[in-house]
């Protein structure tokens, strides 16, 4: 791995490394970001995966997956290569996963999360109450009685997935295009049933990211993204838990690009939320409406992540339409260049990109320093005062880390890569075992993805790419083990880089 460049080295021992002055750097601001970022070459390579190309800048870039495509080995090189995010097609809806009442049926939705999981790929839930796609005794129900229904099935289905999923589309598609509640027998059992999800939600499963989810919200003067922009508005006036609003972005002939995609993203987002794309296609893959969804969700600090509703063309629910990103032969199409090169070009950090946009309010948390330089260092607690270490010194994969007493051997030195990823011993790298809390922290073979990338922000928290979770340990004691876990400001979370 890349060591500190010689002139660095050799003549000034005494000064920090690198490693530490990036963090420093992201405390002290701008003029010393600045020296720091200059002394990157290759600081904005560009990434050649869409997946790569988006955590650049914090974001994801996901798809949909389908279980019944899983043995199909150009659909899987694919999607482990290009994504950092999944979304079961229709494996967790509520035909597939309560298929009779009070019968759970996980198969396939698990299939689909172990394959992401095991890859170190995170998963959006999709989704637990909507008028479409009800098993048929659902169907028949009506008021109370569905009601309950309803409780029981987000309940019954968070709990299964508890801990393990980055977000969960708690409500699915209940407007109409003017903005009016869309009659469903779920409207049916009265006005409060979306509150009453959410609150049902938060309280099954706390970790999880709550969103709503609709189609044609896309343009900010439609009627129906103003209903939906209301609703969220009331939800967050009254403490209605929710976290964020996905736009599923499916553009036809009929509803294309809008041209103020960006300010409905940047308005759901002034409202407190999230906001990501949930289900991107596009009739015949335009690459100019690509590119413009792209940039729209990059000019928004709050846009986290973008999700095409599928692989190749063939994989589409729309297939006839072309409208996805890799022909049916698993080739890259234009819109992919076009999507690529976009997602490159974006500024480094969420947070960063909030200059490029001023009149949208940057969003809360840590901001990441910028990528920093190559460098070697010892990584010590703000608690503790210890040091994450390699138990007994041990190369072999899979081995958790720990804190403990700060010395000066080769277990406890990692270089931090352009590549944002934290290796020692040259070629085992600082790796997430999954990315819900509580997820291990171990040492393993290089790869590159995103599981193996971190950024270390100026708060002094460091942040898994993949997981956007921090690293903590719950004792301050030598062997404690570290882990991710949501971030919270607190010490057990901080960390700094010594020599
Ligand atoms: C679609 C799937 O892609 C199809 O395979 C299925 O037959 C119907 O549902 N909005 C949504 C998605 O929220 O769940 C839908 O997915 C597409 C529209």
């Amino acid at each position: 791995m890349t060591a500190l460049p010689s002139a660095h080295r050799g003549k000034n021992p005494q000064k920090r490394s690198p490693i530490h002055k990036a963090l420093l750097a992201g405390a002290a601001g701008v003029v010393a970001t600045l020296t720091v970022v200059a002394m990157i070459p290759n600081a904005n390579a560009a990434a050649s995966t869409l997946g790569a190309a988006a955590a650049q800048s914090g974001r994801y870039f996901g798809t949909a997956i389908a279980a019944s495509r899983l043995g199909d080995s150009t659909y899987t090189t694919i999607s482990a290569r290009e994504f950092n995010m999944i979304t079961a097609e229709n494996e967790m809806k509520p035909d597939a996963t309560q298929p009779n009442r009070g019968q759970f049926n996980f198969s396939a939705g698990d299939q689909i999360y172990n394959w992401a999981n095991q890859r170190g790929i995170k998963v959006r839930g999709h989704t637990l109450a909507w008028h479409a796609q009800q098993p048929g005794w659902m169907q028949s129900l009506n008021g109370s009685n569905l009601r309950q229904a309803m409780i029981d099935h987000i309940n019954g289905v968070m709990a299964h997935y508890k801990g393990k999923l980055a977000a969960w589309d708690v409500v699915n598609e209940a407007f109409n295009e003017d903005g009016s509640r869309r009659s469903s027998n779920l409207q049916g059992t009265g006005n409060d049933w979306i509150e009453v999800a959410f609150r049902t939600a938060r309280a099954a499963d706390p970790s999880v990211k709550l969103c709503y989810n609709d189609y044609n919200i896309e343009n900010w003067s439609y009627g129906k993204t103003q209903g939906v922009y209301r609703m969220i508005q009331d939800f967050k006036s009254r403490g209605v838990p929710i976290d964020c609003v996905g736009l599923q972005t499916h553009f036809t002939g009929g509803s294309s690009l809008p041209g103020n995609f960006q300010t409905t993203l940047s308005s759901f987002a002034a409202l407190g939320v999230d906001v990501a794309l949930t289900e991107v296609d596009v009739t015949n893959a335009s690459t100019t409406q690509y590119a413009g969804l792209t940039q729209a969700c990059l000019n928004v600090p709050r846009c986290i992540g973008i999700t095409v509703w599928g692989v190749r063309d063939s994989d589409s629910w729309r297939s006839s339409e072309s409208p996805l990103l890799f022909n049916s032969g698993g080739g890259a199409k234009a819109a992919y260049t076009s999507v690529l090169n976009a997602l490159n070009s974006a500024t480094p950090t969420p947070s960063q990109s909030a200059t490029a946009s001023p009149s949208v309010p940057s969003s809360p948390g840590p901001s990441s320093s910028p990528p920093p330089p190559s460098g070697v260092g010892r990584i010590v607690g703000a608690q503790s005062g210890r040091c994450i270490d390699v138990p007994n010194a041990s190369q072999n994969n899979g081995t958790r880390v720990q804190l403990y007493d700060c010395n000066t051997q080769a277990n406890q030195q990692w270089t931090y890569t352009s590549g944002k990823q934290l290796t020692v011993y040259g070629n085992k790298c600082l790796d997430a075992a999954g990315s819900g809390n509580g997820s291990g922290i171990q040492i393993y073979s290089c790869n590159g993805q995103a599981n193996q990338q971190w950024n270390l922000n100026s708060n002094g928290t460091i942040t898994g790419v993949q997981s956007g979770r921090c690293l903590d340990v719950w004792s301050t004691a030598n062997g404690a083990r570290v882990q991710i876990y949501d971030c919270n400001g607190q010490a057990n979370q901080r960390f700094s880089l010594a020599q």
